[in-house]
């Protein structure tokens, strides 16, 4: 049997973009709920931090060296259950780089004129009436490549992504589909899973909770910050005692998002019943704070040894590389490069 098809059983993937520090959007949408899957132990999961991807968008390497031990710091603070997943950095399995030069010699370029991301650069360049090529790294244009190859060197069946991420998925599929078709059966199709209740948190300016936007709270502020953060948090000029529309305000968004069904109901209650707003952000603040202080010492103390965090990542990439090395002998003799004899 093929290496890649070794077991029927579902392989969950995700991937996290090393540009930048984690915020209490990314905690809720995503770590939480992935960190809380890891527990799970009827499926196989990789996680891993993409820093080939981020070297698309960032050429500053002390950003990129930063977030990838703030991030890689965050998941194992937040209870990443590690012997359980695959938990590597990208740059440390090279067989992923090698399937993407594979993948390329499939994947046609038209196809990847398609991808959103490199159709948004070029027609940013044309609205400024400049070059359409102007700033497009091959980084850029093949992103779609190296994700394929990413979701495909692990046989991923399902990958936990954003809506704007189900065309990479697509495209992975298509990539898979040709290569399997010229060269045999060595590729299960990945699917997008895109959790519609999942929570989008809003940010401090009622806006979606975006590093683009500017208006995050990072996840892991020293206490005092973290208040301050809170009280930066949009609200409109009603006085206490003036009933306040709970559904609008991002200061309930975020409440609901860590609250429990009966806290949030007594909240709504309270914003009904015209709570301050002083008084309402602080007991978000007491709410968000008890949910995070354990693991922001946690995390404090993982970033001052980044000897532990990397002896994680060498063993996550071990373990990830006891696959892709022989999957990768396998799908080179299936393409007619590998040894004669
Ligand atoms: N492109 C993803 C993002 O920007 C990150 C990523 C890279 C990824 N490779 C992946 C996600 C493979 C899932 C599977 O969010």
């Amino acid at each position: 049997m093929a290496q890649g098809q070794a077991s029927n059983r579902e392989t969950y993937l995700t991937g996290i973009t090393t540009t930048g520090t984690p915020h209490l959007g990314n905690y809720v949408g995503a770590i939480r709920p992935a960190v809380a899957s890891s527990r799970n132990t009827g499926y196989r999961s990789y996680y891993f931090l993409a820093d080939l991807h981020a070297l698309i968008k960032c050429q500053d390497p002390e950003q990129v060296r930063r977030s990838t031990r703030e991030i890689a710091a965050t998941w194992l603070a937040l209870g990443l259950d590690v012997d359980n997943v695959v938990f590597y950095r990208q740059s440390d399995v090279p067989e992923i780089p090698q399937l993407a030069w594979l993948l390329s010699c499939v994947a046609a370029k038209g196809l990847m004129n398609r991808a959103h991301a490199y159709k948004d650069a070029v027609q940013k360049n044309l609205d400024e009436g400049e070059d359409p090529d102007r700033g497009i790294t091959m980084g850029l244009f093949s992103y779609p490549v190296l994700m394929a190859a990413d979701i495909l060197m692990f046989n991923a069946t399902r990958v936990p992504v954003g809506r704007d991420q189900i065309q990479h998925l697509e495209m992975a599929r298509d990539m898979a589909q040709r290569f399997n078709h010229l060269f045999g059966d060595h590729f299960r199709m990945p699917e997008a899973v895109v959790d519609d209740n999942v929570a989008v948190l809003q940010g401090l300016d009622g806006r979606k909770m975006s590093k683009s936007y500017g208006n995050t709270i990072p996840l892991f502020l020293p206490e005092k910050k973290l208040r301050k953060h809170i009280n930066k948090i949009k609200t409109n000029l009603l006085e206490p005692g003036e009933p306040k529309d709970p559904d609008t305000s991002p200061v309930f968004q975020i409440w609901r998002a860590f609250a429990t069904p009966a806290q949030t109901e007594e909240m709504r209650r309270q914003f009904l019943e015209g709570i301050a707003w002083g008084e309402a952000k602080k007991q978000l603040f007491e709410l968000v704070n008890e949910e995070l202080s354990e693991a922001r010492a946690r995390y404090e103390s993982l970033l001052e040894d980044p000897g532990h965090i990397e002896s994680i990542l060498r063993q996550g990439a071990e373990k990830a590389r006891a696959h892709s090395a022989p999957f990768l002998d396998q799908l080179k003799k299936a393409v007619g490069i590998s040894s004669l004899i």
